[in-house]
């Protein structure tokens, strides 16, 4: 199943063609809801304005070489590494479902757009970057969803509790959990298995990319925006228009040990 690219496979039942177009539809319906997403919103808006009003308190004027190593460290640890979720298993999380659903959507284009024509040779390792990226998706996002989720791990909320804030991670975990068992039955010949699985891979990419608006889909795109000039705003002094943290003894007294901080 590993070794397998399950677009080549589809490919005798659905032209390559229409798979393209599917991913490029995908494509579009992030970027209209992403859009529709800050008009309503207004937060790029807000983003601008607040950027601009913190320049004005800068207590240094950064540099171009400067600006360009604290963006360089920002990519480097608050994106490529989501050090806001701190050290521990919520970040763990969420490295191991982000890089399994940038491998996954990557694999997917290129397996689709490159070989899924009759006749391709497709080169073992993207069949594996896709099943691996799906894994790692369904590890991260399951974790995230049974133990992690706040209203679970603080607020005492069942597991099974569904709110509309849940439609991303359970639409991402819809697209792994269903196209890997499609990959499975179409590699193991149960053909009408694979069908339904395949129907399902198809429905939850389409809650996924059209739901942009109404999930949380876009934090993708914003969290590495606002990281960029939290940290550009600490560097220049602004803060944000925020006090500096107190210069005194952090003493909270003997009860904060009772408990681990979890009640956010
Ligand atoms: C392909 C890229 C990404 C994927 C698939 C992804 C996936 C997720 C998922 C499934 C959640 C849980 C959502 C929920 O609360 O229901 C989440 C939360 C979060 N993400 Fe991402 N994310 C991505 C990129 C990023 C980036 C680039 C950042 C930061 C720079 C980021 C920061 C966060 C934070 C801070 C949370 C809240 C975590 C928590 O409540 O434990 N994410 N992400």
């Amino acid at each position: 199943m590993l070794k397998i690219n399950p677009f080549y496979e589809l490919s005798s039942l659905v032209p390559s063609l229409v798979m393209q177009i599917f991913i490029i539809f995908m494509l579009l319906m992030v970027i209209f809801g992403t859009i529709i997403d800050t008009i309503h919103k207004k937060n790029v808006k807000y983003f601008f304005l607040n950027a601009k009003k913190a320049k004005k308190s800068a207590k240094v004027k950064l540099s171009k070489s400067k600006r360009t190593s604290v963006i360089l460290k920002t990519i480097a640890s608050d994106i490529a590494t989501t050090s806001e979720l701190g050290f521990g298993k919520r970040r763990l999380a969420h490295v191991l479902g982000m890089y399994g659903t940038i491998l996954f959507w990557l694999a997917s284009a290129v397996m689709v757009f490159k070989y899924s024509t009759p006749g391709s040779n497709t080169p073992i390792f993207w069949p594996y970057v896709w099943h691996i990226g799906a894994i790692m998706t369904c590890v991260g996002g399951y974790w995230f969803w049974f133990f992690l989720r706040v209203d679970v791990y603080s607020e005492a909320n069942p597991w099974y509790r569904v709110i509309k804030a849940d439609l991303f991670v359970l639409a991402l975990l819809a697209c792994a959990t269903s196209g890997l068992v499609w990959s499975l039955t179409q590699s193991s010949g149960m053909e009408k298995t694979s069908l339904l699985f395949l129907f399902l891979f198809v429905i939850s990419n389409l809650i996924l990319f059209g739901g942009v608006y109404w999930s949380k889909f876009a934090h993708m795109f914003y969290k590495p925006g606002a990281a960029i000039q939290k940290n550009l705003a600490e560097a220049d002094g602004s803060r944000d228009n925020l006090p500096p943290p107190a210069d005194a003894p952090e003493q909270f007294g003997l009860g904060i040990k009772r408990e681990q901080p979890k009640h956010y």
